[in-house]
């Protein structure tokens, strides 16, 4: 918590959230509009244009998403990640992990995952469902060199979301992996894997202040490859 959040007593933050949580409205701004009978065919396009349109209107970590996945224990699950890359020719949505983590076995396990987007400042939601296929290690190889040295020294630790110790153990691992890199620049993290969502279901939400929201829903049936689309009620 920051200094200032002690001065309250729970009791006061708890009264003092609900109220925001009452009479805070969502969307209570100015928002684009959303004119679906110029959406184009393919929803990869429009997704292009939207998170295009965030990026550039400043909106914070606009490519960054909930990945939704099924648990081990059959139960859903559900984390942010960054989104690496779209192929419109594919259809597919590009992410990147640890195919030792938990969202790794649980996508070896169930190859399939909903992706989901919120851009505050424009009242957009973009939601994709889809199977999911993993990279080869050939071009995971190759992006993972291009990344940050940090973002590389951290996949190198490896470990991901098992139970830490001590922060120490932590700053151990992390200076072991920097002089891995700084021995190898080519090295290559162990676990780290490319996957790609084919969206067979894509739905676009524009929010309104005054609560007309607008959706459009794209659906593509596994066995062709056309896209059907079509409005639903809010
Ligand atoms: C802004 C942000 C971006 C993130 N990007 C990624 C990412 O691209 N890949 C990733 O594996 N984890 C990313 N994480 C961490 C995940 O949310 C999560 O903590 C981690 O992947 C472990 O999840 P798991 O236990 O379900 O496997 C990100 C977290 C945040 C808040």
């Amino acid at each position: 918590m920051t200094p200032g959040e002690y001065e309250e007593t729970p009791e006061q933050r708890l009264t003092a959230l609900r109220e925001l949580l009452i009479h805070q409205p969502a969307m209570a701004r100015e928002l684009p509009g959303f004119d679906v009978e110029q959406a184009p065919a393919d929803p990869a396009e429009l997704f292009v244009a939207w998170l295009l349109a965030a990026l550039r209107d400043g909106v914070p970590d606009a490519q960054v998403l909930t990945l939704s996945t099924e648990g081990l224990d059959g139960g859903p699950d559900a984390r942010i990640v960054a989104l690496r890359d779209v192929d419109p020719a594919a259809g597919e949505w590009w992410l990147a992990g640890d195919v030792h983590s938990p969202k790794g076995r649980q996508l070896a396990a169930c190859a399939r995952a909903a992706l989901t987007w919120y851009w505050p400042a424009l009242g957009r939601q973009v939601r994709v469902r889809g199977a999911v296929r993993t990279g080869s290690a050939a071009a995971a190889g190759e992006t993972f060199r291009l990344l940050s040295p940090k973002s590389r020294v951290a996949s190198l630790v490896g470990r991901q979301s098992e139970p830490l110790g001590e922060a120490a153990e932590f700053s151990a691992a992390w200076a072991v992996a920097e002089r891995e890199l700084a021995a190898d620049q080519e090295i290559v993290a162990a676990g780290y894997t490319q996957y790609a969502v084919r969206a067979e279901a894509v739905e676009f939400w524009q929010g309104a202040a005054e609560r007309r929201h607008v959706r459009l829903a794209y659906r593509r049936p596994a066995e062709d490859g056309q896209w059907t689309r079509r409005m639903l009620w809010p």
